[in-house]
């Protein structure tokens, strides 16, 4: 499907799944064991209604917001996500353009196929660094050091992945990274020849920010062998000193968890389960939401991700206490289906569905979507 034919975020998947090897789209769109969290997480937002007003005169409503003391023009950011150049040889490039097209926040994965000094040298919208735990500690303090050198502004700690999930299409499609070509591969790969003939075209797919390029291995192994699961609060107070700056601790679903970050010095939590692809059956985000608002301060900001794909559903976590929300998968579906243009298509639907629906809530600043348009469907 053409790009301009794609008028919501589920063309967009189509449009990837037609052009993408299966490997590849599988790895993006899906979750852990029975992806009922995966599903979840979207229809979670079933569960409440926007109650709109009336003769608010709201013409042209402003989407800027900021979080952590930074502007931003829309009430989102782009979630980090790894290996991008395995969906288009353009990689982490095209999100982090559409990031600055719509005036955002582009975080960068640890795992990334582009590294961090091409993508801070890239934009001039604010960055944040995602991180997991290397085992070798060194590593971590290099990359800390590096992306303060590249300019990133924010440390986006993910701990909801102390090995990775059970994601069970993987397995099935033979998925490595960098990939590995068998006969299964080539079978699937008759039916995405552009993806193919790209692949083929373009370099290897490396984890850009190691020295060295790693073996064709299962995302799984690789996390097992070089990340650290046994870190935990104690060793938090390490990180954030090496740090030394704004944090965000991301795949926070527990109140008790958020009350602890917030104490631990993070000012910013994301609530989320990694997109249900980690524990299956954890609660989707949104629902998460209103007990974590309650429990931390004010000041703490909150970043709610996981099934966000229509301005609706920010509409919904704005009203419902969030700060911003967040989304990877609209932008990676927009990137596999079409590269840089296919990721800022996807950040511009997402921001023109936040404009239009503001009008029709009767809101003219994000400030004023507060909790009274939002109520929660009684259980039948
Ligand atoms: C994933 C990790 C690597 O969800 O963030 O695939």
């Amino acid at each position: 499907m053409n790009l301009k034919n794609c008028i919501n975020i589920e063309d967009l998947r189509e449009a990837a799944k037609s052009r993408a090897h299966k490997m590849v789209f599988d790895y993006i769109d899906g979750g852990a064991d029975d992806e009922k969290t995966l599903l979840k997480n979207k229809s979670a937002f079933d569960n409440y209604e926007l109650f709109y007003k009336v003769l608010s005169g709201v013409d042209s409503p402003d989407t800027s917001t900021t979080l952590l003391g930074e502007k931003i023009d829309v009430p989102f950011i782009l979630s980090p996500s790894a290996g991008n150049r395995l969906f288009h040889t353009v990689g982490e490039v095209g999100p982090a353009i559409a990031a600055e097209k719509v005036g955002t926040i582009y975080s960068l994965a640890t795992l990334s196929s582009v590294s961090i000094e091409e993508i801070g040298a890239l934009t001039k919208t604010p960055k944040w660094f995602q991180l997991y735990i290397w085992k070798d500690r060194g590593l971590v303090r290099e990359m800390l050091e590096r992306a303060k050198a590249a300019g990133f502004t924010a440390l986006f700690l993910t701990v909801d992945l102390p090995i990775a999930g059970n994601r069970e299409r993987d397995p099935r499609n033979g998925f490595t990274i960098p990939p590995k070509i068998g006969p299964k591969q080539i079978w699937e790969g008759i039916k995405a020849p552009r993806w193919v003939k790209d692949y083929l075209l373009s370099p290897q797919i490396t984890y850009a920010n190691l020295n060295n390029a790693t073996s064709a291995i299962s995302l799984n192994n690789f996390i097992k062998d070089q990340m650290d699961a046994s870190f935990n609060w104690a060793d938090v107070e390490w990180l954030l000193g090496e740090w030394n700056g704004p944090s965000i601790l991301k795949g926070v679903v527990r109140a008790d968890d958020a009350l602890q970050a917030e104490k631990v010095g993070f000012n910013a939590i994301s609530i989320s389960n990694h997109g249900g692809r980690q524990l299956d059956t954890s609660p989707a985000p949104i629902a998460c939401l209103p007990a974590i608002r309650n429990i931390v301060s004010d000041k703490t900001e909150l970043i709610v991700d996981g099934g966000i794909r229509r301005g609706t559903d920010v509409l919904k976590a704005l009203a419902m206490g969030a700060n911003a929300v967040s989304f990877a998968r609209p932008y990676l579906y927009g990137l596999a289906a079409g590269g840089k243009e296919g990721a800022i298509h996807a950040v511009e639907l997402i921001r023109d569905s936040i404009v239009r629906d503001m009008i029709l809530l009767g809101a003219q600043s994000v400030n004023d979507i507060d909790e009274s348009f939002v109520k929660t469907i009684s259980k039948v």
